[in-house]
């Protein structure tokens, strides 16, 4: 428990903020436009809803900002609930004065506050209070009429902008009867393989169609976007994904007629496609995208960006930098 008089001023300010920082919510940007016509505007997360009907919301403007005067002198304001992708906006918006509004695309609304696009919701509100709470004050305004955009919403928390993912539900009956060891369902390392392998699934069965491995699809589906690369560039790209591309799995490919080679038996040789190989290409790329569609519609929107950011960041953080030379199961 912390008494709010037992620290000094700042760090009893510092404490407090931390503390509401715990509270995580959307964020807004709210403006309106002076009597003289000057659009302004603000970010704030301290907007919530104060009642359905009559329809009113609530936010809160420190008394320091300088669009104060152009908020308390307004009869309108607009509240525009940001979208994941409005971050940078966000940014704009918490700058000091500055010219906020300039390249934006802007809507005129009720009394001819600035309306801004891209967000995930946007209230009209006629100023109904005004309350001086501390160092700042309280506007209640009436909401007279609204959007709603279905966008995915930005989210503040703990002094950082966040993603709003929606909870699993609880697992019902597999996940419980799975057996327990060291590579138990909460090990990263046996989920990331674990669903690689089930998502490969769907793809193996015309992988084994064509009589193609893994890493020669792999190696095909390179081709697909960057034809004539030599073996050695092939193997640059393909180690971080855990094979090395020698001059026989490429000649593998040849001999199925999918791939055709250039050069003699050395890393220089250069690969291109085939007809055949183009055709396979293409019927396993749209096999893949498929099941990634389906994964993806699984998981949601949100879920999968943060899934595939979570995964870039560990790609980024482990990476092993070029392959070594000379290593095993490569003829130089
Ligand atoms: C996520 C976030 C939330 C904010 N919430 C508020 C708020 O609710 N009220 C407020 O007065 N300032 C808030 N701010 C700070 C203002 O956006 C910032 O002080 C801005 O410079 C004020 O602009 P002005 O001085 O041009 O009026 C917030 C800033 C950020 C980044």
């Amino acid at each position: 428990m912390k008494p709010l008089d037992s620290e000094a001023p700042d760090t009893r300010v510092r404490q407090f903020r931390e503390a509401l920082g715990a509270f995580a919510t959307g964020v807004t940007i709210v403006t309106t436009r002076t009597r003289a016509g000057v659009d302004v505007g603000l970010t704030a997360n301290s907007f919530n809803s104060v009642s359905l009907e009559p329809p009113m919301v609530l936010w809160s403007l420190a008394k320091t900002a300088r669009s104060l005067p152009a908020f308390l002198e307004s009869s309108y304001f607009a509240v525009h609930v940001l979208a994941a992708a409005q971050e940078e906006l966000s940014h704009t918006f918490a700058l000091r004065g500055a010219d906020k509004f300039s390249g934006l695309t802007i809507e005129r609304g009720r009394g001819g506050i600035p309306l801004l696009d891209g967000c995930s919701a946007r209230f009209q509100c006629r100023t109904a209070v005004k309350y001086e709470g501390g160092d700042h004050v309280v506007f209640i305004g009436e909401v007279e009429s609204f959007d709603h955009f279905e966008r995915p919403p930005l989210v503040f928390h703990g002094g950082r902008y966040a993603q709003a993912v929606a909870k699993p539900r609880a697992a019902a009956g597999s996940e419980a009867s799975e057996p327990d060891s060291s590579f138990s369902e909460d090990f990263l390392i046996f989920l990331v393989g674990r669903a690689h392998f089930q998502l490969f699934l769907g793809l193996k069965r015309d992988l084994e169609r064509h009589g193609l491995t893994e890493w020669q699809w792999f190696v095909l589906s390179i081709l697909g976007v960057r034809d004539n690369c030599t073996v050695a560039d092939l193997d640059q790209i393909l180690w971080r994904t855990g094979t090395r591309v020698t001059y026989e799995l490429v000649a593998g490919l040849a001999a199925a007629g999918f791939a055709q080679l250039h050069g003699s038996n050395d890393p220089g040789a250069r690969v291109t496609l085939t007809e055949d190989g183009r055709r396979v290409v293409i019927e396993l790329v749209a096999a893949a995208k498929a099941i990634e569609a389906h994964a993806e519609n699984n998981l949601g929107f949100e879920e999968a960006q943060l899934l595939k950011q979570a995964l870039r960041s560990i790609i980024r953080e482990t990476d092993p930098g070029p392959p070594p030379l000379n290593s095993p199961g490569y003829t130089e």
